[in-house]
């Protein structure tokens, strides 16, 4: 080689590096792109919505509960659970409890909130002691329900794909407003049954299937205490339903509202109530409802009446 050939070689083998570069990046692009689409989320890069419709309804979330009580309110109000696993849509029935370690009776009222804050819209409360006043009397102590469910959408929602745990917090204050508080004794175990209550609750929870004087998605329920299981003219009951001998008491429509599917395999109410005291003023209302026959009445509880 000689001076100018050398001197030519200098000038064009930093180009021919630049096109090696060029031709690198051009035959390296799709990785680039995806590198730098990954990481900024830009270009359309599908995140992974289409997770298996099983794995969403296997997936299981840890509720964790928490209480507080604000300063002057004389009350002990604690989770008796730390936590719970539930699956997504699975009602559960958890409580608290609280006491009032005063010498007056107390009138207090509940706030809560759910965090991560996004879950909050999967979060249902069936039962729940929020916003009513609620009076214990001095050195009262109640177990208060709370029943829920964690909706199943939460699984199909990608931004909460790292979140297994939701925390439930309650805070009670003294009211402000105590006159028309409720009796937080209404949840201890022998309180007697509150009709009014039952045809509110009736409302809430049965009337969308039920009525007292027509078939709907469900058979009338007006008189049904003291009739036999599937004995309504004109509706299609399950055949599991239909043969089961059995008349509907107090003691049965309890066994039956607390799980249907358990207490006659294979009926079809899609429905559950947990809490014990829900169900209480629930057939109370169906047992007046019903005429008050005798067979309805409490006497008649303990022993459900099977036909043969
Ligand atoms: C989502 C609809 C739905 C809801 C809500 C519902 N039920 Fe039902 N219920 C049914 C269906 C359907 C049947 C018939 C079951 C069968 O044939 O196996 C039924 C049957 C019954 C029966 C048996 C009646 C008979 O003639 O033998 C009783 C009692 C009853 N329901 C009470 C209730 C009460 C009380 C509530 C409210 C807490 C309630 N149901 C809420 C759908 C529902």
């Amino acid at each position: 080689m000689d001076s100018r050939q050398r001197k030519n070689l200098r000038v064009i083998a930093p180009c021919l590096g630049v096109i090696a570069i060029m031709l690198g990046l051009v035959a390296y692009s799709p990785q680039l792109y995806r590198l730098f689409c990954g990481a900024t989320g830009l270009g359309g890069t599908t995140q992974r919505v289409n997770e298996d419709a099983a794995a969403v309804a296997r997936r299981m979330v840890t509720v964790q509960f928490d209480s507080n009580v604000e300063p002057g309110l004389p009350w002990r109000f604690t989770p008796e659970q730390r936590a719970v696993k539930v699956h997504l849509g699975e009602q559960k029935l958890v409580y608290f409890s609280a006491e009032n370690v005063s010498d007056q009776p107390i009138v207090g009222h509940a706030t809560f909130n759910v965090t991560p804050l996004q879950t909050g819209i999967y979060f249902n409360k069936i039962q729940c002691f929020c916003f009513t006043e609620e009076r214990l009397d001095p050195h009262q102590k109640v177990d208060m329900p709370v029943v829920f469910y964690v909706d199943p959408k939460f699984g199909k929602d990608s931004e909460l794909r790292d979140i297994d745990t939701i925390t439930l917090a309650y805070t009670f204050f003294r009211s402000a407003n105590p006159a028309n508080a409720r009796d937080l004794s209404r949840f201890l175990p022998g309180a007697p049954p509150d009709q009014a209550n039952g045809e509110k609750l009736f409302a809430e929870r049965c009337t969308a299937c039920h009525a007292l004087d027509a078939n709907k998605f469900g058979p009338m329920l007006g008189g049904v205490v003291g009739r036999k299981a599937g004995a309504v003219a004109g509706y299609r009951y399950s055949p599991a339903l239909k043969s089961a001998s059995l008349v509907w008491s107090a003691e049965s429509l309890d066994q039956w509202l607390t799980d249907p599917q358990q207490f006659v395999p294979g009926a079809r109410m899609p429905v559950r109530v947990l809490e014990r005291t829900s169900r209480r003023d629930i057939i109370a209302y169906l047992q007046k409802e019903s005429g008050d026959r005798p067979k309805a009445t409490a006497a008649d509880a303990s022993k459900p009446v099977r036909l043969e």
